[in-house]
């Protein structure tokens, strides 16, 4: 569904992704692990067309899309839920999410004109937290209830592929066990995701395959069974000593 190869990226002078070699196949969960600052991020926004890429081809359903604007991508079946709270605070919930679908309706083609009404239900009833507070301001939500609106809104997109970056970053216990709660549901309807989390654990038992990114190149990468399983992640990405 989504295909990397030799991606390379900069900011200005400087180079974050050295090649990165990434797949990740339909209805797969695979997660990208690493330090901060490893370029976790990068990747997403390179593959988002939120930074255009400086070298390598990505593909998306066998179309390439690298160096594509961001809102092609998008309507190709692409979102991306980026790094930290990105909500319309003085909208309600519920229009935070239509939001979502409106830039799906402007884009025009096949994606426009799906079931808007129909979607809102889906998200709503994946995020019952949000359905109860859909007329309520978005800038009224607690953080983490922010961060499930910004998910819920890239869902809105109807896209074939899912960028989640921390999804969890700075939520309390309990709803970063609902955000991996809603990553497995997510899963079992099929959706195909591109995951990164600070939970390298969690993130490798919801996921079917990871990558392990050092300094903008892909270290190790296997099922991720066997990445749990290796001690050197384990000992430098899990915390477990072996
Ligand atoms: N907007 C930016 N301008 C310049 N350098 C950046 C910018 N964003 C990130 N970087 C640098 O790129 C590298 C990778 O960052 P990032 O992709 O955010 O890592 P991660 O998400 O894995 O923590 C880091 O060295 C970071 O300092
Ligand atoms: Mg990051």
């Amino acid at each position: 569904m989504l295909e990397i190869n030799q991606l390379k990226a900069a900011y200005g002078q400087v180079q974050v992704l050295h090649g990165i070699e990434l797949k990740v196949p339909k209805g797969q969960v695979v997660t990208l692990i690493g330090s901060n600052g490893a370029g976790k991020t990068t990747t997403m926004r390179a593959i988002s067309g939120m930074l255009k890429p400086t070298g390598g081809t990505i593909k998306l359903g066998g179309r390439s899309i690298a160096g594509l604007p961001a809102y092609r991508i998008a309507r190709i079946g692409l979102a991306h839920s980026p790094e930290g709270r990105r909500v319309f605070p003085t909208q309600t919930v519920r229009d935070n999410l239509l939001l979502g679908a409106f830039t799906r309706l402007t884009f025009g083609g096949k994606r426009a004109r799906g079931d808007i009404r129909g979607d809102l239900d889906r998200a709503l009833d994946l995020f019952p937290r949000l359905r109860e507070r859909q007329f309520q301001l978005a800038g009224t939500l607690s953080g983490g209830e922010q961060q499930m609106l910004a998910m819920a809104r890239a869902l809105m997109l109807n896209p074939d592929v899912l960028l989640l970056d921390e999804p969890s970053m700075g939520l309390a216990p309990i709803l970063v066990e609902e955000v991996f709660h809603i990553i497995g549901r997510l899963k079992e309807q099929g959706m195909t995701m591109l995951l990164v989390e600070q939970f390298a654990a969690a993130a490798l038992a919801v996921a079917d395959y990871g990558y392990v990114l050092e300094n903008g190149r892909i270290a190790v990468h296997g099922q991720a069974e066997q990445l749990r399983n290796d001690p050197k992640v384990r000992a430098a990405y899990l915390g477990i000593a072996h």
